[in-house]
């Protein structure tokens, strides 16, 4: 018998839950976004499971060390079953994880072609292997995060049902395929349909971009709650503002002077401050390429930020619009129609900023 799935915050909302982003959920992220108003549970990014690998220290010390009072589920990432066993029996004996979650869509090809992550959903018989013996072995909450198919909703039956035969405890749904990347127009139907073919709790997750987003999601789908990924980069309020939304209570309102804060906390905890100058900026501006879409409808901070070299010039174009005049403004709770996060090599070939 698991354990009982965590529940919200706040009673009587949905929950909400920050999406596991490689190389952007690091531990400091957690903390930043906590500062905000945290999500009701975290996911860790992907731990790499195969014949000789250990977790990942710094995904660990995510789980260790964050310190935001919320649960974190650990996302493991693998199709060899002796080792996706022994590393979930490390894990739950020896760190704080609230449960497992197996990575069913991962979209980048180099994982893919290895036959896990996404690449697993052209093998549903194989899926349904692994979740008999991740179940057998899991001692506490064991959850998967899929998308609808690899290249079409074939695997959408079958995968579900491996979901309900091994009493997964919950199921977040990523509404596209692994071919649709993150730029695929998303099905919020098949969501649906997910809910109705699994026993358990769904999580709805792809575009929710508002706390009204998230709500108009979760009453179409019937799924339980939401999971947001780069609409929390954008917007690290959203999930104050869904809790808020859903209470009947006023959405808290930042201003940019509160984003220009939030940028003062990103470089802080999650660009390495012995980095190369240079290397803190390009790392700051992967998060601002997000940021961005809800400065100004025109575009222009995306424009001039991308074009600055080192971190002075960059907090400086930051302060231009976001401090001074503009700095009691209040930032677009959605982004600006138009405007959109420049495909970078890594979410163009799959996972990563
Ligand atoms: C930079 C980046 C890294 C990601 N890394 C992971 C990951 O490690 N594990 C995972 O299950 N999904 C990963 N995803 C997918 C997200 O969890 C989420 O399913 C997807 O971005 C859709 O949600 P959104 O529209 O709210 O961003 C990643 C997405 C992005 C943009």
């Amino acid at each position: 018998m698991s354990p009982a799935l965590p529940q919200p915050l706040a009673a009587g909302t949905r929950p909400s839950v920050l999406a596991p982003m490689q190389d952007v959920t690091t531990t400091g992220f957690f903390r930043v976004i906590a500062r905000r108003g945290p999500p009701d549970w975290f996911v860790t990014e992907y731990l790499r499971v195969h014949e000789s690998s250990t977790p990942e220290r710094h995904i660990v010390e995510s789980i260790e060390a964050h310190g935001t009072g919320r649960p974190v589920f650990a996302q493991l990432i693998g199709e060899d079953i002796p080792h996706l066993v022994r590393t979930l029996r490390w894990l739950t004996a020896k760190l704080p994880v609230a449960g497992i979650d197996l990575n069913l869509g991962c979209p980048a090809p180099k994982v893919y072609r290895k036959n896990v992550g996404g690449g697993l959903l052209r093998d549903p018989a194989k899926v349904d292997e692994i979740l008999r013996a991740m179940r057998a072995e899991t001692p506490g909450l064991l959850t998967v995060k899929m998308r609808l198919g690899f290249d079409s909703h074939a695997a959408l039956a079958p995968v579900t049902e491996s979901v309900a035969r091994h009493g997964v405890d919950l199921l977040t749904v990523h509404g596209r395929t692994v071919k649709g990347l993150y730029w695929a127009e998303v099905d919020y139907a098949a969501i649906a349909e997910a809910v109705r073919r699994v026993p358990c709790p769904v999580i709805a997750n792809g575009d929710v971009w508002s706390a009204e987003k998230a709500s108009r999601i979760v009453a179409e789908t019937g799924a339980w709650g939401s999971m947001m990924g780069r609409h929390a980069i954008r917007n690290p309020w959203i999930f104050r503002q869904w809790r808020e939304h859903q209470l009947g209570q006023p959405a808290h309102r930042p201003a940019l002077a509160d984003v220009r804060a939030y940028l003062d906390d990103l470089a802080a905890e999650c660009c390495d401050a012995d980095a190369p100058d240079d290397r803190r900026a390009s790392r700051l501006k992967k998060f601002l390429n997000f940021v961005g879409l809800g400065v100004d409808p025109d575009g222009r901070f995306l424009h001039e930020m991308r074009r600055t070299e080192g971190m002075a010039e960059l907090m400086a174009c930051c302060d231009r619009h976001l401090l001074g005049e503009r700095a009691d403004e209040p930032f677009a709770p959605e982004p600006h129609p138009g405007l959109v996060a420049r495909p970078t090599r890594e979410t163009r070939e799959g996972c990563g900023l």
